[in-house]
């Protein structure tokens, strides 16, 4: 039986909530283990799901690693990969996350061999893995598909190239750039994802001794090395855990402490946009204050890549725009379809219209609780928002989906004064 979780509504949220390590910067940090030989330390690494999924994929191939709880919500893995002895990451693994793809760069790079189990659909989309496939082909390698499996050879090394993405990919970045770090010669990258997870990566490859720059930007160099040696190295902050929590707040009419990070420069657009809905953001030391202002108003968002409105946080922002004095727009730019929430938001009342891509929230007084399921991470916590700010009780199945990527969520909701049961 799966786990569930039983939220009372008309909770608010008022307190501090220490933001853990990204998901999205831990997983690639980890997948650039394989780039060195020598020992890595990982500081701030996010004990959750995903995160032990890509563990197990580097315990597959022969990554020695130890882990060191810091606390509820940090680990310290120390992780050394200087007998690896298998290239391949199993369907077994991929299917359970996508993310698993971020091997193929460094295993081509460092040993020339890789086979990587093609990813088929997934609650979000289709996610192809076309671009990261043009990429490392355009370095040199030659990639075929079989029984499944994505086979990448470089049996010569991989040579610096110009690669200009048609579209941004944020792992499809950070492949590029693991497999360049030990191309010979130098790799310019145009259109280059410029999430701070990707810069994440670029500033702990450049501190393991690779020549990187302009990460950060859309066009990144990168100037191949011999070896990368080890590394002491934090992850940065969860910028989409902390926008999710942000509205926690602005949902409950409460007030929470975001702390951990330069979450208004992370965030910069969607501080802009829940500004404008109302929530009120405050400079702290170490964090940023949000605060409800006591009133929603609608707002029209239209997710991009960064700089821009984050997908990651479109589900959870639909959950307050379900209660706003008037009309929303969200409209999804990068996911074909992640509005899987939209079916469970209703069942708690929500009235929203729904065309392509395009989603049109027409605000309602209140939410009622009701039984509903979680679909996918971030579909998972919008339920939770919405079930906080409901009247009565509701029951989210299949909680699985949360603890891939959020920390200790009970723990952090109960620093603020609210009670969530997990319960079979
Ligand atoms: N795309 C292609 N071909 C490719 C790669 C991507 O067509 O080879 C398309 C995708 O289908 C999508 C768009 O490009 O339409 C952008 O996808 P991207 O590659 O940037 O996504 P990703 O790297 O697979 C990461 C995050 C996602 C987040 C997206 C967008 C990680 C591990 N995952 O995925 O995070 O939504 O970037 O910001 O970094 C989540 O955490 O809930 C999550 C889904």
């Amino acid at each position: 039986m799966t786990e569930k979780i039983r939220i009372r509504g008309k909770q608010i949220v008022n307190g501090v909530v220490p933001i853990s390590g990204a998901k999205n910067a831990a997983l690639p940090l980890l997948a650039a283990v394989l780039l060195s030989s020598e020992k890595i330390l990982l500081r701030n690494v996010p004990p959750l799901e995903d995160v032990r999924t890509m563990l197990s994929l580097l315990d597959d191939m022969g990554v020695r690693f130890h882990i060191r709880a810091d606390s509820s919500y940090a680990s310290t893995i120390e992780l050394q990969a200087d007998a690896v002895n298998d290239f391949r990451a199993s369907y077994d693994i991929v299917k359970r996350m996508r993310a698993s793809i971020l091997v193929l760069g460094p295993l081509l790079a460092r040993f020339g061999e890789c086979s990587v189990s093609l990813p088929g659909g997934c609650a979000i989309g289709v996610r192809p893995v076309d671009l990261h496939l043009k990429g490392v082909e355009a370095l040199g390698a030659t990639v075929s598909l079989k029984d499944g499996y994505i086979h990448a050879r470089s049996p010569r090394g991989l040579r610096g190239t110009e690669y200009r993405f048609p579209i941004s990919t944020v792992t499809g970045t950070e492949n590029m750039i693991m497999a360049a770090a030990l191309a010979d010669g130098k790799t310019i990258l145009e259109n280059a994802a410029q999430e701070p997870e990707v810069v994440d990566l670029a500033n702990c490859l450049n501190k393991m001794g690779a020549c990187i720059s302009g990460h950060g930007s859309g066009t990144i160099e990168i100037d191949g090395v011999a070896n990368l040696h080890g590394v002491d190295y934090a992850v940065g902050p969860d910028r989409i855990e902390a926008g999710t929590y942000a509205i926690a707040a602005g949902i409950t009419n409460g007030c929470v402490d975001l702390m951990g990070g330069n979450f208004r420069e992370l965030l910069p657009c969607f501080v802009e946009k829940m500004t404008e809905a109302g929530l009120v953001f405050t400079d702290i030391g170490g964090g940023l204050r949000v605060e409800s202002s006591g009133k929603i108003s609608p707002i029209d968002i239209e997710t991009a890549p960064y700089p821009g409105y984050p997908t990651d946080l479109q589900a959870q922002s639909m959950a307050l725009l379900c209660i706003a004095a008037g009309i929303s727009n969200i409209h999804e730019n990068i996911w074909e379809n992640r509005f899987m929430h939209v079916a469970e938001l209703a069942r708690m009342g929500a009235n929203i219209k729904v065309a392509s891509t395009h989603a049109r929230i027409y605000g309602v007084e209140q939410l009622q609780g009701a039984p509903v399921y979680a679909t996918d991470l971030r579909a998972s916590f919008s339920l939770v928002l919405a079930a906080l700010a409901a009247e009565g009780v509701t029951v989210l199945d299949r909680v699985y989906h949360l603890d891939r990527g959020y920390c200790k969520i009970e723990k952090k909701f109960a620093g603020c004064g609210v009670k969530i049961e997990r319960f079979r």
